[in-house]
């Protein structure tokens, strides 16, 4: 065959892509196990809400016609849920579009410059290189919390968003709002702090941490949140951006016209309604979350504190590395996540799931764990 010269762009050819959570179908084949609990990906462990299942079924019909621009009915609830004004709210295809049409939207590349923390979510480093925006990594403390020195001594002039993620993830660390606040006040009025509140649902006291409500206060912030988590609906990809109007509008007009389907909008509407559901995710989520915490540590694993969905740890040492524990854990059924792919590869990740799954997971570490362990010295 020749060789056509068709473009591609240099930072596409060496691109480390966004490494997804390992599917059941993946494992399912490559062990030929009946039964996959997965731990892997921060899903929801009691599956859809009831309520939006059946909004869905309501709207199937009309999935021939296309759906409005923007999803204004859901705007219009999303204002409703956080009593915030609706121009300021943007959904998207997840909340990982909003990270995308944020980095299209306001950094020039081979100007601007994006800044984070190491080991942080993978997607603000991927939606920069893509867009050719330089992006800074900045180290963090040993307990990974977030370096606020640091990070503000790696913004310039040029640098047009900072984003952080409270929860943190991978490691669950939360910050009270008054840190986030501070830090949103010390950067240049030119920057923008997008603070990605994925997780900020399980956090226990949203008030405590959450700047969404206090919003009208800064004219620099962008808060982004999802439907994929305490709302139940990854697999239907649905998020928000929450942003000054003038941003917002901007957003909307490099926005895809049809990205929020018909059925993601009915969906998130009757999501937000269903309380039930919303309160027994938060109750499931920190009772195992206790659950995984106390029982890991009393097996002498390492356990990062979490006000997430999940937990970060390292094995106890000497019992086997994490990525043996993380290849154990799959030959047994159970995905969790290895951090690798986060710079992170001797430490874990695993989703908080209903207790019957936390209770298995326990019973195969503690299992492989003990294979791990050290041999006594035969005498001779
Ligand atoms: C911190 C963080 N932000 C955003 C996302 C993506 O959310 P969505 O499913 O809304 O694109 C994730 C997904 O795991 C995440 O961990």
């Amino acid at each position: 065959m020749s060789k056509t010269a068709f473009p591609i762009r240099p930072e596409i050819l060496d691109f480390e892509e966004y490494s997804p959570g390992l599917s059941i179908e993946d494992i399912r084949r490559r062990f030929g196990l009946d039964r996959i609990i997965k731990m892997a990906s921060n899903e929801n462990p009691l599956g859809v809400s009831p309520l939006a299942l059946e909004a869905m079924r309501r709207h199937a019909a009309f999935a021939f016609r296309y759906p409005r621009g923007c999803a204004p009915d859901l705007c219009a609830a999303l204002a409703a849920y956080h009593r915030l004004p609706e121009n300021c709210f943007v959904p998207g295809n997840g909340s990982d579009e909003i990270v995308d049409l944020l980095l299209r939207v306001c950094p020039s590349p081979g100007r601007h410059n994006v800044v984070a923390c190491r080991s942080s979510f993978s997607m603000y480093r991927i939606a920069s290189r893509l867009c050719g925006v330089e992006f800074r990594a900045v180290p963090r403390r040993d307990d990974f919390a977030f370096d606020y020195g640091m990070l503000l001594e790696a913004v310039d002039e040029n640098t047009a968003l900072v984003f952080i993620a409270s929860p943190d993830n991978p490691s669950g660390f939360c910050p009270p709002w008054e840190d986030l606040a501070a830090l949103a006040r010390a950067l240049p009025s030119s920057c923008l702090l997008v603070l990605d509140e994925a997780y900020a649902d399980f956090c226990g006291d949203i008030a405590a941490h959450s700047l969404l409500p206090r919003f009208g206060e800064f004219g620099n912030l962008v808060v982004l949140r999802t439907f994929s988590k305490a709302f139940g609906l990854a697999g239907i990809r649905l998020g928000y951006g929450v942003m000054p109007e003038r941003l917002a509008d901007a957003l909307r007009s490099a926005h895809m016209p049809f990205s929020i389907s018909i059925l993601a909008e009915a969906a998130g509407i009757a999501a937000l309604g269903d309380r039930d559901f919303y309160e027994r995710t938060l109750s499931v989520v920190s009772e195992g979350r206790s659950f995984l915490t106390e029982t890991l540590a009393g097996m002498g694993c390492t356990c990062f504190p979490s006000l997430a969905n999940f937990l970060m740890f390292k094995p106890p040492a000497g019992r086997g590395t994490a990525v043996e524990i993380f290849e154990g854990l799959l030959a047994r059924g159970l995905i969790i996540r290895s951090l690798k792919s986060y710079g992170l590869p001797e430490h874990l990740r695993v989703s908080v799931g209903m207790p019957e799954e936390n209770s298995l997971f326990i019973n195969a570490l503690r299992e492989l764990i003990a294979c791990f362990s050290p041999q006594p010295a035969r005498s001779a």
